[in-house]
């Protein structure tokens, strides 16, 4: 009896090593195009003067992402969609126009979705925070609403920010929420649609989040060896998300995993 649990403890690391090797060699499903020169992309990205607006921005990834647009000069005009004013002291972000909506009537801010040609959805909540209608409310239904104006305001390629193991049949309300609004936005059919699936996201957040603290201290040593497979940086999010919207794809819909992010992240760090 204890031979056999011994023996069952004693390969229990080398089981969890097998797995998490798996997960970080894991075959990527689609690998990011390759970057023969961002520099000429985003040049010739410019001079197309495409506006963009982004929803989420006073938080981790949306102000992150924020920041890298206006420093890269992508777009001709920035519009960020929140419910409050953002203080900006930096003169950098002199040119950002703010919407400062009620996302329970959004019906009647239409306007503010009207003229982007991009769109980019960092919003999220947790159950934690707002209680389990609270999440719903806003990961899918406010999401949902957002892309539908979006759509009917002209919007070509919308870019969502949802989660690794989003799946609409899923058990855990997280992930099965996540999963169900990647869907319904796929069915309003924007000329492009990119997924984004990271996993744990890493960045020095203001308020605390003890569980996801926690989190990422145990994980940084496992991000460590493993790079690719947990987590991600904020700043890598953004940057694939950026990359990815200054190439031109013939896909509809793109699905980028925790993997593919890291690659597309990386691309300004690569040579050739
Ligand atoms: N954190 C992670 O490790 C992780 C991992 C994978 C995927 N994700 C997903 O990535 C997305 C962004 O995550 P994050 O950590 O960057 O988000 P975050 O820092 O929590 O920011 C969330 C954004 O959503 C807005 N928001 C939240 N509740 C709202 C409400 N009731 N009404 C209007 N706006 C509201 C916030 O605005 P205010 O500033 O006004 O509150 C903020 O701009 C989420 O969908 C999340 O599920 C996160
Ligand atoms: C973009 O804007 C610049 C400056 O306003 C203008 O010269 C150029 O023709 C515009 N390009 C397109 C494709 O609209």
């Amino acid at each position: 009896m204890w031979g056999f649990w011994g023996a069952a403890a004693g390969s229990l690391p080398l089981l969890i090593a097998g797995i998490l090797f798996h997960l970080e060699h894991s075959p990527t499903v689609e690998l990011p195009r390759m970057a023969k020169d961002i520099q000429a992309q985003d040049e010739a990205f410019r001079s197309m003067n495409r506006t963009c607006f982004i929803l989420g921005a006073t938080g981790e990834t949306g102000k992150e992402l924020l920041k890298e647009i206006v420093g890269r000069r992508l777009f001709s005009k920035v519009t960020v969609i929140g419910r409050r004013k953002l203080p900006f002291q930096d003169e950098t972000y002199e040119d950002v126009v703010q919407e400062v909506v009620d996302f329970e009537k959004l019906e009647d801010h239409a306007a503010a979705f009207q003229g982007h040609d991009v769109g980019f959805c960092c919003l999220g909540t947790t159950k934690a925070k707002s209680g389990e209608a609270g999440f719903i409310r806003v990961d899918h239904d406010y999401v949902l609403k957002s892309a539908q104006l979006a759509k009917a305001g002209g919007c070509k390629h919308f870019n969502l920010e949802s989660t690794k193991g989003a799946d609409k049949r899923s058990s855990f309300l997280y992930l099965r929420v996540k999963g169900e609004v990647e869907a319904e936005v796929e069915e309003l059919d924007f000329e492009r649609y990119s997924i984004f699936r990271p996993a744990v996201l890493l960045c020095d957040r203001q308020e605390s989040r003890p569980a996801e603290w926690i989190a990422r201290k145990m994980l940084a040593p496992v991000s460590y060896v493993f790079p690719t497979a947990f987590s991600v940086p904020v700043s890598t999010l953004v940057k694939a998300m950026l990359n990815n919207a200054v190439f031109q794809s013939d896909k509809k819909t793109e699905l980028l995993e925790n993997k593919a992010i890291h690659s597309l992240g990386k691309l300004q760090e690569t040579k050739g």
